[in-house]
């Protein structure tokens, strides 16, 4: 990827269920910022897969890697697909193969409306978490000894290496010194979150390596906090929350409970980066089949996760532009019923494109 170059080519795979709603929306208003962008689009998804069983071709990530310059991606489940196999090689296939180690997934509460808890403003919910992305309990080591018997054990490993714990500390630390908040004030804190009470050989790595790293950014602050008690504070406030890095498992879950923050899982968007290489974007939902074809599901989450894209590649006019849009309309409560417009999914999304433009 060449940062110098104008044309942005873009890969993109909507997946499954409300995927194929909301990433044509998005595409939509990525369009509509006049960006000069090249789009290709993929159907690698449960219904390719269960036509002719492809779920990635065989050159598959390499052709990404080489011939975009970044993929948008819907998301990946589909109940006619029991083992989730597909959701399984083409998702996380390209979170491990492509080695996208940080899952940045910011939490930003655009309008006191939104937010379940009493007496919180915009101001208060506005921090980013950084979930590792490539080893942990995802990795889907283990195995299953005696199946089926009374005997059974299943083992399911938690792989956490030095190098892959030290390069997402270190993203955490770099990403806080470089980031502003929305209201253009300085981040200042880093916390790292585990559970080294009771895992205690992964956590004393991370605690270890999270001491180290922290000594060369003297400048910001750093704090720890057991992955059960921030939950807690989660809910309870959330005011103090600035960067939080964590492993795989407790970046998925806790990222969940903080969408509930902004307005729920259709207003979370996400990056899975590798700095300096193909990193592709997504919304933190799946694919909600209750949902799923019914013009019902907010595009929001995908759209924010399109001008974090455009961000990334250096369009910041073109994504600040998408931003503003939002907020705007999410203000007007021109958007989907669940966070309490009555817009369906085209036309909350048609209503982006127009301010947009
Ligand atoms: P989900 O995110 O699909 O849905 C959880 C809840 O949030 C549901 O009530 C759903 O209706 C609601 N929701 C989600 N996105 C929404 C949107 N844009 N607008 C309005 N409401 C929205 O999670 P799930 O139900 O646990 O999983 C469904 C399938 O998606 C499973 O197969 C799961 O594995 C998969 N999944 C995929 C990804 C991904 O591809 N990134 C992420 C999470 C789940
Ligand atoms: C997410 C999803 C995925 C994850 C699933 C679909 C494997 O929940 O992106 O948050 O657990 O990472
Ligand atoms: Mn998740």
């Amino acid at each position: 990827m060449s940062p110098t170059q104008s044309k942005k080519r873009i890969a993109v795979i909507a997946g499954d269920g409300i995927g194929q709603e909301v990433i044509p929306q998005a595409l939509k208003v990525i369009r509509a910022t006049g960006a000069d962008l090249e789009i290709t689009e993929f159907d690698w998804g449960a219904d390719r897969y269960l036509r002719d069983g492809m779920t990635v071709p065989p050159d598959g990530f390499a052709m990404l890697a080489r011939d975009f310059d970044a993929i948008l991606a819907g998301a990946f489940g589909d109940p006619r697909v029991k083992t989730n196999i597909h959701a399984k090689e083409i998702l996380l296939g390209m979170r491990f193969r492509m080695d996208l180690y940080a899952n940045v997934r910011p939490v930003r509460l655009l309008d006191a409306s939104l937010c379940p808890l009493k007496g919180i403003e915009p101001k208060d919910v506005d921090f980013v978490v950084i979930r590792e992305n490539t080893e942990g309990v995802y990795t889907d080591a283990g195995g299953v000894f005696k199946p089926g018997t009374p005997d059974e054990i299943a083992i399911q490993e938690d792989i956490n290496t030095r190098k892959g714990v030290e390069r997402i500390i270190r993203y955490a630390f770099d990403y806080c010194e470089q980031h502003k908040k929305l209201d253009g004030s300085p981040r200042r804190r880093v916390l790292m979150c585990d559970k080294s009470n009771a895992m205690t050989h992964a956590g004393g790595l991370w605690q270890r390596v999270f001491k180290e790293v922290s000594a060369e950014f003297p400048q910001i602050e750093t704090q720890h906090m057991y992955v059960d008690a921030l939950c807690m504070q989660m809910v309870r406030d959330p005011r103090s929350f600035d960067v939080i890095v964590t492993n795989n498992m407790f970046g998925d879950i806790i990222t969940d409970l903080a969408a509930g923050l902004q307005g729920g899982l259709g207003m979370a968007a996400s990056g899975n980066i590798h700095p300096g290489q193909t990193s592709m974007f997504e919304p933190v939902h799946g694919s909600a089949p209750p949902i799923a074809g019914k013009n019902l599901a907010n595009p929001f989450g995908a759209i924010l996760t399109s001008a974090m894209m455009l961000a990334h590649l250096g369009l910041t006019k073109e994504a600040e532009n998408i931003e503003a849009a939002v907020l705007q309309a999410v203000r007007q409560k021109k958007t989907t019923q669940d966070i309490g417009g009555s817009l369906g999914t085209r036309e909350a999304a048609d209503n982006i494109v127009s301010l947009v433009k």
